[in-house]
C-alpha cells in the first residue's frame, strides 16, 4: 500500500462575502504529525470546515487533494469515504442514536456495502479503544455527546478517531478547555494511530499538547495563510514570545478586511 498524501493547494475561502483564507498550501504525508497554530480568528477552523465541505465556506480558490483525488469535488459524506476526519472545536449532540450505533453506521459507511464489519469485531474493537482511553462502558449506549461534559466529547472524539482509522484526521483545538489527566488520553489516543497510513493536522493554541503529541512540523497561520513552518521548537519559541514579535520579525501587518 502506498503512504497516503494531503496536499492542500493555494485554498481561498470566504465566509459571508469576506475573505478569510487566502493562499493556504500545506501538504502531510502518512506518518506525519503536523501542528497549525495562529492567533484567534486567522481562519485555522475556516480552513478545517472548508476541507469538510460545510456549505457555509465558500472555497473561491484551490485544490484539496487526497491521494490526487479533489476532495473539493466530492460530497460530504464521500469526503469522509475517502478517508478524512475531522474532530470539531465544538462537536455536536446527536440525539436519539446512540454512540455505538452511530460508530457502527460510520464505519460501515467508509467500508461499503457487503463489506460490513462483523458485529462481534465491532464489539471487541469498540470495547478495547474504550478500555484505552478510559472511558466508562456505558458511553457506548449513551447519545452521541447528549450531556456530555467537554472533555467527555473530546475523549469521544477520539474515540471515534480511533475507530473510523482515516487516512487523515483534522483535529481543531482538541485540547482546549482540557485538564491536564484528559490531555494525556487525548495524546496516548492520537499516538497510538500513529503508522504511515495515517497522518494529522492538530490545531492548536497551545504547546502544551505537543509534549505529548510530538509534531513533525509546525506552522504558524496569520490572516489567512501560513507564513512560517519550523519544528518543536517553533511551538515552543511561540509560547514564550507570543504571535506579536513573530509579526514583527515577518513584518506582518494587522488584518485589514478584504472584500471577497
Ligand atoms: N460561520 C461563520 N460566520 C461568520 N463568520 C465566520 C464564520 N466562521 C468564521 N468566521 C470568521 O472568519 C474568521 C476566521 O475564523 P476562524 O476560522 O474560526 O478562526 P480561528 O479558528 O483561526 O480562530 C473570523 O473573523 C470569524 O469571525
Ligand atoms: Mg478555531
Amino acid at each position: 500500500m502506498t503512504v497516503p498524501e494531503l496536499k492542500i493547494k493555494d485554498l481561498h475561502v470566504s465566509v459571508e462575502g469576506k475573505s478569510i483564507v487566502r493562499g493556504f498550501d500545506l501538504e502531510i504525508k502518512g506518518g506525519e504529525i503536523h501542528a497549525l497554530m495562529g492567533p484567534n480568528g486567522t481562519g485555522k477552523s475556516t480552513v478545517a470546515s472548508a476541507i469538510m465541505g460545510h456549505p457555509k465556506y465558500e472555497v473561491t480558490q484551490g485544490t484539496v487533494l487526497l491521494d490526487r483525488e479533489n476532495l473539493l469535488d466530492m460530497a460530504v459524506d464521500e469526503r469522509a469515504r475517502a478517508g478524512i476526519f475531522l474532530a470539531m472545536q465544538y462537536p455536536s449532540e446527536v440525539s436519539g442514536v446512540t454512540n455505538a450505533d452511530f460508530l457502527r453506521t460510520a464505519i460501515n459507511g467508509r467500508r461499503g456495502e457487503g463489506n460490513e464489519i462483523p458485529l462481534m469485531k465491532f464489539i471487541k474493537t469498540l470495547d478495547k479503544k474504550m478500555q484505552m482511553l478510559e472511558m466508562d462502558q456505558a458511553f457506548a449506549e449513551r447519545y452521541v455527546n447528549e450531556g456530555f461534559s467537554g472533555g467527555e466529547k473530546k475523549r469521544n472524539e477520539i474515540l471515534q478517531l480511533m475507530m473510523l482509522e482515516p487516512k487523515f484526521a483534522i483535529l481543531d483545538e482538541i485540547d482546549s478547555g482540557l485538564d491536564i489527566d484528559a490531555l494525556k488520553w487525548v495524546a496516548k489516543g492520537v499516538n497510538s494511530m500513529r503508522s504511515e497510513n495515517f497522518g494529522c493536522l492538530i490545531i492548536t493554541h497551545y504547546q502544551r499538547l505537543l509534549n505529548y503529541i510530538k509534531p513533525d512540523k509546525v506552522h504558524v497561520m496569520m490572516n489567512g495563510r501560513i507564513v512560517k513552518t519550523g519544528g518543536p521548537e517553533l511551538a515552543l519559541r511561540l509560547e514564550e514570545e507570543g504571535y506579536d514579535g513573530m509579526k514583527a520579525e515577518l513584518g506582518i501587518k494587522d488584518d485589514e478586511t478584504v472584500e471577497a
